[in-house]
């Protein structure tokens, strides 16, 4: 792979040895993948800042960053911790846990990242414009990035976001390249299973292209998602399969800057069938202690349309910037007297649910269902929101 005199000298350690570190690690991607050389980013986004999936080792490996004085070259923002850092102790999260995550996040703000603790930073600020180069990890976040905003983004781990966070820099590979970009099978759905405003069944259809077309570039030829079922969508296909981008004619922006790209070979339809079979694999109970909604985080807009007929306990997570704003919207109001909790920082899957006393949850989202069990130890009932919440 070529490299610049300036990166030689990062990878020699001249630079020091956060930055040598750094560099390893997206010169040894690179050579995986064949890359020429490294292009910047626009920003970045890290994953594994919840202990659930980085562990302790990934705490230290953070704070010794830190301690070196490493800091973020790109703008930098970062996925959800394990648990609310400001109502932890009304949630029964444990102490241990909230300590470790404050660590944490300290270390990611010593090195000059912005600690939105979401996984939509899509909305928080962090948005990048038609093909800007980025390094993010969080799958939901790479696909909306791609799909959606018509950036450019592989699916990075935790360790090469943040190395591409200190470097400013990424590998020219995969998704930065137009090849990678052209459509590789058109997904023609029912419509008539995709009528109304939820988001439930954009995530199942996007849970069943990432099942049946795990590597592909999924072009969905009728539908006009709005942007809720379009995150929903994106993350469903993220979570059962590895894909990173989609296009829709007449909505997503590669397709309409170019309709080539949604030529494609291969064509498949999405049944009743279909939806009744991710339907049934997601759903294990009927009835569950917790109903969990935002997933990913939800946006405003999700809370506007929100109904405020909410009877069992509820949590909704998003962004505490959006549970900013809505407060002083007034957005909230309308669930006051509610069993309803606005939840900030984490989200149901990361959350000890076990250890707060839930052993089952609600929830509309595939990607939520997909993870849930085998990460917060819970069983789902996996539905639409009108359901859950009556
Ligand atoms: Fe976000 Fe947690 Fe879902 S990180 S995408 S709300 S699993």
């Amino acid at each position: 792979m070529h490299l610049t005199k300036n990166q030689e000298k990062m990878l020699s350690g001249e630079e020091g040895p956060a930055l040598q570190k750094a560099m390893e690690i997206l010169v040894a991607l690179g050579d995986i993948y064949d890359a020429d050389g490294l292009i910047p980013i626009h920003s970045a986004h890290v994953s594994g800042i919840s202990l659930r999936t980085s562990g302790e080792a990934g705490l230290k490996f953070v704070e010794n960053l830190a301690d070196k004085g490493a800091e973020v070259y790109a703008h930098t923002t970062i996925n959800p911790t394990g648990i609310d850092l400001e109502s932890w102790e009304e949630l029964g999260a444990p102490k241990d846990l909230v300590d470790k995550q404050r660590r944490m996040i300290d270390a990611y703000e010593r090195m000059g990242a912005e600690p939105i603790c979401s996984c939509v930073p899509y909305l928080t600020g962090n948005r990048p414009s038609f093909g800007k180069h980025l390094a993010w990890a969080e799958s939901s976040a790479v696909v909306f990035a791609n799909s959606v905003l018509g950036a450019r983004t592989n699916r990075e781990g935790a360790p090469s976001a943040l190395a591409s966070a200190l470097t400013g820099l990424t590998p020219l590979h995969g998704y930065h390249l137009d090849e990678n970009r052209q459509g590789t099978v058109e997904i023609e759905p029912n419509l008539e299973l995709l009528q109304g405003e939820e988001t439930f069944p954009y995530s199942v259809l996007g849970y069943w292209i990432g099942e049946n077309f795990p590597e592909s570039v999924p072009v969905l030829k009728g539908v006009k998602p709005n942007p809720a079922q379009l995150k929903a969508m994106g993350a469903g296909m993220a979570a059962s399969g590895a894909i990173a981008l989609y296009h829709i004619p007449d909505v997503t922006p590669e397709a309409e800057a170019d309709p080539s790209i949604c030529e494609v070979g291969e064509s498949a339809g999405f049944e009743s069938s279909d939806f009744e079979d991710v339907v049934d694999k997601l759903d294990q109970i009927s009835e569950a202690d917790l109903v969990c909604v935002g997933c990913p985080h939800f946006s405003l807009e999700e809370l506007e349309k929100m109904p405020d007929s909410v009877e069992g306990e509820t949590w909704v997570c998003l962004p505490r910037k959006l549970k900013r704003e809505s407060d002083e919207k007034g957005l909230s109001k309308k669930f006051e007297g509610k069993k309803i909790r606005f939840v900030c920082d984490t989200c149901m899957v990361v959350a000890p649910l076990r250890e707060m006393g839930y052993s089952s949850i609600g929830v509309n989202s595939a990607k939520a269902a997909h993870y849930a069990p085998m990460l917060a130890g819970v069983k789902v009932h996996f539905a639409p929101l009108k359901e859950l919440i009556k």
